[in-house]
């Protein structure tokens, strides 16, 4: 029998159907444009450069990277409906907890995008996605600000039934230096946004 799904995981299952097209208008449009700027800017050049996509969704971001030329590319999401969408051509798609999954193989980007505010303990995932970087790799984080804009979006998850966490510089520091890393980059993607570069120390 499988686990019970908690509610930000109901929440996303029943989200995946729409998820990639409401993404692709308006605000949320607007707002994914730039944050995927910045992610592909701190990422790198991608060509030859395995890469594994935490709590992907649908897919939207492995896919970006695998277009870059990323090669190996892996997605992994707690949602099976989520997981069940991410259906481009070279995507491997894992269903799995970016916790607790050991894939047992390391890659030179990893890409946490939308995903750390929603996990009931964020140093255990992120501890868990340093074990898949390569030596000489980089992770790079995409996480709600601790500011106005955030806590709209922190309010806007209330109504889903689940608390959100929103981060700041230091917190992120701390988390990256539970799990061996360091902080190289960052980029503020306003209102409620950061993208941050993470090296192995
Ligand atoms: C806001 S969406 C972002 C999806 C994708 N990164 C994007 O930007 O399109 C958050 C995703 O994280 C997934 N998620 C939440 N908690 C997770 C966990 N503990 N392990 C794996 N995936 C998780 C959800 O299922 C959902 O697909």
């Amino acid at each position: 029998m499988s686990p019970p799904r908690s509610a930000v995981i109901r929440h996303f299952d029943a989200q995946a159907e729409t998820y990639q097209d409401r993404a692709r208008h308006g605000l949320w449009a607007w707002q994914r444009r730039r944050e995927a700027g910045a992610i592909l800017a701190l990422a790198g050049a991608m060509n030859g450069r395995s890469a594994l996509d935490l709590g992907a969704g649908a897919g939207f971001y492995a896919r970006l990277l695998a277009e870059r030329g990323a090669q190996p590319t892996v997605a992994v999401d707690a949602s099976r409906a989520m997981v069940a969408r991410i259906d481009h051509p070279g995507l491997e798609a894992i269903e799995g907890d970016i916790a607790t999954i050991r894939l047992g193989r390391r890659f030179d980007v990893v890409l946490l995008a939308g995903v750390l505010e929603f996990v009931d303990d964020a140093e255990a995932a992120l501890l868990n996605a340093a074990r898949h970087l390569a030596v000489d790799g980089s992770m790079v984080l995409l996480v709600p600000t601790d500011n106005t804009g955030g806590r709209l979006y922190r309010r806007f998850h209330r109504r889903h039934g689940f608390a959100i966490t929103l981060f700041g510089r230091h917190h992120v520091q701390q988390l990256a230096a539970v799990a061996g890393l360091a902080l190289t980059a960052e980029r503020p993607v306003a209102p409620f946004s950061a993208v941050y570069a993470l090296a192995p120390r």
